[in-house]
């Protein structure tokens, strides 16, 4: 695990020219071309864009799950792919959108919260994260496949940052989630992120108000490019960016508001 000062003065993330292709019956499809993304200590990078524009491959790209066909990705100053994967699970915290895929379904939720917390049961983290679980209305035996989803995906997001990840790689963690469920994870999510925090955030949404609220940069996909990115205060409307989404063949790249 690199020191804190070099997470610090280092891109906890850096993706190069990341271009990948699926092989399915009859071609090819280029899930990605010439991708790059630079995520440092204190950014929350929010990844929009039409369906099937890339932005899960991507993700899987980030997280170490994809070898793309070309470029790189390099966490904390070193090659994704020369990190061993304990070392890149400790800075890494990561949740899919299925909350099914962040959870143990025939688990507990306390064996669910021990096993996520294996050498330090007792601790008061971990105390103090069962209190909260059973005050947001769980049960400590309630088996985690019959928890709701909106319950599953708030525990998902509470277990990863439990573990005090430097890097989060959220997918589109809210689209299961009613409005409630959503504002307590937000809330949840911006006390991670607060100004001066030194974590890094890479969030896939379909929300642009939730995008242009939390950002710190936003990147726009469609056919596996970026065809738009901006800082905060650069930020197009939220109708621009809904006339991106009916017209993602213009290239934004450039523009400003
Ligand atoms: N394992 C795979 N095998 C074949 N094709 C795939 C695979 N994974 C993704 N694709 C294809 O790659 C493209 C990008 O998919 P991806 O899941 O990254 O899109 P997305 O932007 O996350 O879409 P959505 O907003 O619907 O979640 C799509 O055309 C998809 O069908
Ligand atoms: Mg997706």
């Amino acid at each position: 695990m690199p020191s804190r000062s070099s997470v610090d003065s280092t891109p906890l993330i850096q993706a190069i020219g990341l271009t990948h292709d699926f092989i399915v019956f009859g071609g090819l499809i280029r899930a990605l071309s010439d991708v790059a993304l630079t995520v440092m200590p204190g950014d929350a990078v929010f990844v929009l864009g039409t369906n099937g524009s890339g932005k899960t491959t991507l993700m899987k790209a980030l997280a170490g799950e994809i070898v793309c066909r070309k470029g790189q990705v390099q966490m904390v100053g070193q090659s994704l792919h020369r990190l061993p994967w304990s070392h890149r699970t400790k800075i890494l915290g990561r949740l899919s959108q299925r909350p099914q895929d962040n959870l143990c379904s025939t688990f507990t939720l306390d064996e669910m919260i021990n096993l996520y917390h294996s050498n330090r049961i007792f601790s008061s983290a971990v105390k103090q994260l069962k209190e909260e679980m059973r005050n947001a209305g769980m049960s400590h035996t309630q088996r985690i496949g019959d928890l709701s989803g909106g319950q599953q995906q708030l525990l998902a997001l509470r277990l990863v940052l439990s573990r005090e990840p430097n890097l989060m790689l959220l997918d589109e963690p809210t689209s299961s989630l009613d409005f409630a469920h959503t504002e307590l994870f937000v809330s949840i999510l911006k006390d991670a992120i607060r100004p001066g925090s030194d974590r890094g955030l890479v969030y896939i949404s379909h929300r642009v108000e939730e995008a242009i609220d939390l950002a710190s940069k936003i990147i726009f996909l469609h056919s596996g490019k970026i065809i738009g990115q901006w800082d905060r205060g650069f930020f197009p409307t939220v109708s621009q960016f809904y006339q991106m989404y009916s017209q993602p063949h213009r290239d934004y790249l450039g523009e400003r508001k």
